[in-house]
C-alpha cells in the first residue's frame, strides 16, 4: 500500500473569485498533513493537521469563518474515525478554534461524542485552545447574516482521508454546519457513517453536504460499502453520490482512499475544491472542478 492524503474543501459552488483560495487552502492542508506522515506520523496526527489548516483558513466553513446560525453565533462539529473502528466527535461547540483536535482527544475517552456545553468542557480540560465565541466570526460572515445576503459558496463541510505507511487509515470532518440554521442542530459531520468512515480492511471516506440528506443514506458507509469486489474509489464515490440522489435527493459530496492507496471522489454540485497527494508524486495535486 502506498501512503496518501486527500482533503476536500466542502462541496459547494466556488465563486471565480475564491478559486485560488480554494485550491490554495486545500494544498496548504495537504501538505500539512503529508508533512506528518514524511515524519512518522500516524494517519489520524495526518488528518487533525490537515483539518486544522482548514479551521484556520476563513475561505471554508469550519472553525474561524464558519457559517453563522439562526442566533448568529458560530457552533461547530467535528469528528475524527481510525479504521480499528475507534472515533471520537464534538457537536455544536462555542468559542473553540480546533473542533477536529477535540474530536481525536475524545477517541481515548468514553463517551465518544459530546455536544454544546459537555463538549467545551471537555475541551477545557484536555487543554484545546480556546477563545471567546466571537472570535470565530468573520467580518464576511457576519456582513452576510446580517444583511440577509444569500451564501452561495459556503453550506458545509470540510474532511480529510489518510492512508499511512503502516496501513491504517483514518478520516475526518470538521463543519459550521448549514447557514443560518437553527442554534443546536447537528448534521452529519459528527456522525460515524455519515460523515465519515474508516476501515482498515477496506477503505476510509469524508463526506460534505446536505447533513439532511447524507444522514439517511448513511453516505460515508454506503461510499464504502461500494469499495468492495475491489471497485475503483472514484465509481464507488460515484455511486454513493448517485444513491443520495436517488434516495432523497440534495447536494453533497465525497472523498475516499481503498486499503491500497488509491483515491477517489464525487460531488453533485457545482464545485468540490480537492488535493492529494501519495508517495510516488512529485507534487500535491489539487481541483476546485473534477
Ligand atoms: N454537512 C454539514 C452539515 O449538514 O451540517
Amino acid at each position: 500500500m502506498i501512503p496518501t492524503i486527500i482533503v476536500h474543501g466542502g462541496a459547494k459552488t466556488i465563486t471565480d473569485d475564491k478559486v485560488a483560495a480554494n485550491h490554495a487552502g486545500c494544498t496548504a492542508a495537504a501538505e500539512a498533513g503529508w508533512a506528518v506522515l514524511l515524519g512518522g506520523g500516524t494517519a489520524s496526527e495526518a488528518v487533525e493537521a490537515a483539518i486544522r489548516i482548514l479551521e484556520a483558513d476563513q475561505t471554508f466553513n469550519a472553525g474561524l469563518g464558519a457559517t453563522l446560525n439562526s442566533d448568529g453565533e458560530v457552533e461547530l462539529d467535528a469528528a475524527i474515525m481510525e479504521g480499528s473502528l475507534c472515533w471520537g466527535a464534538i457537536a455544536a461547540v462555542q468559542g473553540v478554534r480546533h473542533p477536529i483536535s477535540v474530536a481525536r482527544k475524545i477517541m481515548d475517552d468514553k463517551p465518544r461524542l459530546l455536544v454544546a456545553r459537555g463538549g467545551e468542557r471537555f475541551a477545557v480540560d484536555c487543554g484545546a485552545e480556546m477563545c471567546k465565541k466571537e472570535n470565530l466570526i468573520a467580518e464576511e460572515q457576519w456582513e452576510q447574516w446580517k444583511e440577509d445576503q444569500e451564501v452561495i459558496d459556503r453550506p458545509n463541510t470540510v474532511g480529510c482521508v489518510v492512508l499511512d505507511g503502516s496501513g491504517v487509515l483514518a478520516a475526518g470532518t470538521s463543519t459550521g454546519g448549514t447557514t443560518k440554521q437553527q442554534s443546536g442542530r447537528v448534521g452529519d459531520t459528527a456522525l460515524v457513517g455519515c460523515g465519515l468512515y474508516a476501515d482498515n480492511k477496506i477503505g476510509g471516506c469524508s463526506t460534505t453536504g446536505d447533513g439532511e440528506s447524507i444522514i439517511p443514506v448513511v453516505l460515508a458507509k454506503t461510499a464504502i460499502d461500494f469499495l468492495a469486489g475491489d471497485r475503483h474509489p472514484d465509481e464507488a464515490a460515484q455511486m454513493a453520490i448517485d444513491a443520495l440522489v436517488s434516495k432523497v435527493k440534495g447536494e453533497a459530496g465525497c472523498i475516499l482512499i481503498d486499503d491500497q492507496g488509491r483515491v477517489g471522489w464525487a460531488y453533485n454540485s457545482q464545485h468540490m475544491a480537492v488535493a492529494y497527494m501519495n508517495a510516488e508524486m512529485d507534487k500535491i495535486a489539487a481541483f476546485t472542478k473534477k
